[in-house]
């Protein structure tokens, strides 16, 4: 295997609010991968920023009354603190204000200016005369020309969808100063990118880009490019344009530039070669990526690019997008309590969890992913505690007390131990495509077997039967190495506790080869437990945190970290696992009483039977059931049905349900119970 050398990015954070889960999870895709290719030996550089300037951070910090400076120093803080938390291991954390960010934006403007890719005009802006200051489209209010809905934001009607200049809108009014704009003239450059029509064809049909992506791309770069406005003018917090007073850049002209900066400063501090990461003659030895949310994409592979190539740079190797993060299904909202802060998840869950779940759930498309807590609380108690942990907690206790902490010189089984090795290829391959969900996929598949292997073996009973026999010492120096296999097949997700096993086996650090090594006639550690089960009051108190947790959402133009309502669910999402379907106890059930419920427009209350105890005692459940559009509740009475019977009952608003009445049909007329002479009684399970 050669030494790749590898520099990575994950789209720079506003320096304006706090990290959240969908920062999380781009963070913690980057940081799996990245993880990954250090424990296969190459050299993986990672490396971030705050991205600092623009409108929004210079409003924020005259609404706290501070500086900007101070708002992005106090916000880079936080932010390290935050990403630490979450084990992301970036080699630099920079911003976006800093001189070498100055002084690369500066150099490949004038580089871009001196290859004839700068144009200057005059446009007319709406301008806050009271502010002094040009309002960008999300800083004008009005009233919809087309369906005259009032507090429409900038550029389209939310009400109608209609799309207008925000000239046209009616009675329009600055946000920030309340006054009526003004039109007013000024000259702007822009970035000339309809001369690099054919340049991006190419590149990005080079293999640069995720099928997706290239074929929306594609769809743009078939129509006109248009060219794009990089400058801003005063007061604007940013970097002023070289020769052209009053005129900044705009904040997205430098915050892809801040990938270089912050490149750029960890080179000043160890023995990185800038150079050999960025210029084109050295794109065959060295690799570079960045990801990004699916929102910014043109940016990073229309506009970065093209500047790139044009100020004598190298292009990426490629671009990876994800899809939005969703919580419990819909866009991450903070009355429903799913805006989730970093550091408050960190106050009721251990960050190996939500590692874990990502891990188990992301994939290499722009699908969006679905935080749903149940499931959450479901994955982690059974795949992390149920299947990881409880390996090495039924076996080491017994390494301690019988063998006085050694592991045996022989394996009882080294053909589960192989097998495991000979899945390592398989495994790297979908991690190095960002295929996690399928490397997680297949290493909890070989848990199941080493958790059988154990079953079959229990070494419980032999070690009360022999607690000292070469057998029963085998057989747990199997199953441990086993599980020094899984973790470090884990080790790019659940980096934290494989440092705990690392500890408790008493090994250095375990890297990828490690894998094809078996440990044996070795002293290890005494066993700490390693993860704890989830309990579902922390993720009560956490929502409820968030409900209560104050909320800065950035206004710029775009976020590649936000949530969206949209989101098309692969068809993985939808699928549940057979321990999932096994745990429902389904019944039969005959409703013996139905009335309506007053004030509900869909709600029968249904008195269910589910036959008798033994001492003959009917078992009964009242359900409030959606099926009042289609029966009158006298006719319900002795008719039967499914019902889901160990569902957790659920206080609604006209009182508490247990359970959940199962029927057929499109809805309103058309909801079909069982037939009344289909056989089946009351109590009967469903199988
Ligand atoms: O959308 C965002 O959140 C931006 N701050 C991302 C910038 S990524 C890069 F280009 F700097
Ligand atoms: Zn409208």
């Amino acid at each position: 295997m050669t030494n790749r050398k590898i520099l990575v990015t994950s789209a720079l954070p506003y320096a304006n609010g706090d990290i959240h889960l969908g920062h999380l999870m781009e963070a913690i895709q980057t940081d799996i991968w990245v993880r990954f290719q250090r424990l296969r030996g190459h050299d993986c550089v990672y490396v971030c920023a705050d991205d600092a300037h623009g409108t929004a951070i210079m409003l924020s910090a005259e609404a706290k009354q501070t500086t900007a400076e101070t708002l992005i120093a106090e916000t880079e803080e936080r932010h390290k603190t935050d990403y630490d938390g979450f084990s992301i291991s970036f080699d630099n954390f920079y911003s976006t204000h800093s001189d070498e960010n100055k002084y690369l934006s500066e150099t490949i403007y004038q580089a871009l200016k001196q290859n004839g890719h700068i144009k200057k005009r005059e446009i007319k802006q709406l301008f806050d005369p009271e502010k002094n200051l040009f309002l960008a489209d999300r800083y004008v209010v009005g009233t919809c020309p087309k369906c005259h809905a009032e507090d429409q934001y900038g550029d389209n009607c939310e009400v109608c969808g209609s799309t207008y200049s925000p000239a046209e809108l009616i009675n329009s009014r600055s946000s920030i100063s309340g006054s009526k704009p003004v039109l007013k003239n000024s000259e702007h450059f822009f970035f000339d990118l309809p001369q690099f029509k054919s340049m991006l064809q190419q590149w990005t049909r080079s293999g640069t880009l995720q099928d997706a992506v290239a074929n929306k791309l594609a769809e743009w770069l078939d129509h006109d490019l248009k060219q794009w406005d990089i400058s801003r003018d005063a007061p604007y917090f940013g970097f002023e344009i070289p020769n052209a007073p009053g005129k900044y850049f705009y904040v997205w002209l430098d915050a892809p530039i801040g990938y270089m900066a912050s490149f750029k400063n960890f080179c000043s501090k160890r023995h990185y070669q800038f150079d050999e990461y960025w210029r084109p003659e050295n794109s065959d030895s060295t690799e570079l990526y960045h990801f990004i949310g699916k929102d910014i994409i043109n940016f990073h592979t229309l506009f970065w690019p093209a500047m790139l190539h044009s100020a004598g740079y190298r292009t990426p190797t490629a671009v990876y997008a994800h899809g939005f993060l969703t919580v419990d299904g819909t866009k991450m909202s903070k009355s429903r309590g799913t805006f989730i802060k970093a550091r408050d998840y960190l106050k009721h869950l251990d960050p190996e969890y939500l590692r874990y779940y990502l891990g188990a759930k992301l994939s290499s498309g722009i699908d969006d992913l679905d935080l749903n807590f149940e499931d959450f609380v479901f994955r982690i108690n059974s795949d992390l505690v149920g299947k990881i942990a409880n390996i090495a907690s039924r076996c080491a206790g017994f390494i301690t007390k019988n063998f006085n902490s050694m592991l045996s010189e022989r394996l009882d089984n080294g053909a589960l131990i192989s097998e495991l090795q000979s899945a390592s290829c398989e495994i790297a391959n979908y991690y190095e495509q960002r295929e996690f969900n399928k490397a997680i996929r297949h290493i909890m598949s070989l848990a199941d077997k080493v958790n059988q292997y154990i079953n079959d073996k229990q070494p419980w009973t032999l070690a009360k039967s022999d607690p000292k026999s070469q057998n029963l010492h085998n057989i747990l120096t199997t199953s441990l190495n086993a599980f020094r296999i899984l973790i470090i097949y884990l080790k790019p997700v659940i980096p934290a506790t494989a440092q705990k096993v690392e500890d408790f086996l008493s090994v250095r650090p375990l890297s990828w080869d490690d894998i094809d090594a078996v440990l044996l006639d070795k002293k290890i550690n005494v066993f700490k437990p390693l993860i704890v089960r989830v309990e579902q009051k922390s993720i009560e108190a956490l929502i409820l945190q968030g409900k209560n947790s104050d909320t800065v959402i950035e206004d710029t133009a775009s976020n590649s970290n936000s949530s969206t309502e949209e989101h098309e669910k692969g068809s993985e999402e939808q699928e549940i696992d057979i321990t999932h379907f096994l745990k429902m106890d389904l019944r039969v059930a005959e409703i013996i009483d139905a009335k309506h419920v007053p004030e509900a427009d869909k709600l029968l209350e249904l008195k269910l039977s589910l036959g008798a105890n033994e001492r003959g005692e009917t078992i009964s459940r009242t359900v409030f059931s959606g099926i009042k559009s289609a029966y009158q509740p006298e006719t319900l009475i002795g008719r039967l049905t499914v019902i889901v019977a160990n569902l957790k009952p659920r206080k609604m608003k006209f009182g508490v349900s247990e359970g959940m009445v199962l029927a057929a049909g499109p809805g309103d007329k058309e909801i079909w119970l069982l037939k009344p002479d289909s056989g089946a009684k009351a109590g009967m399970r469903i199988t």
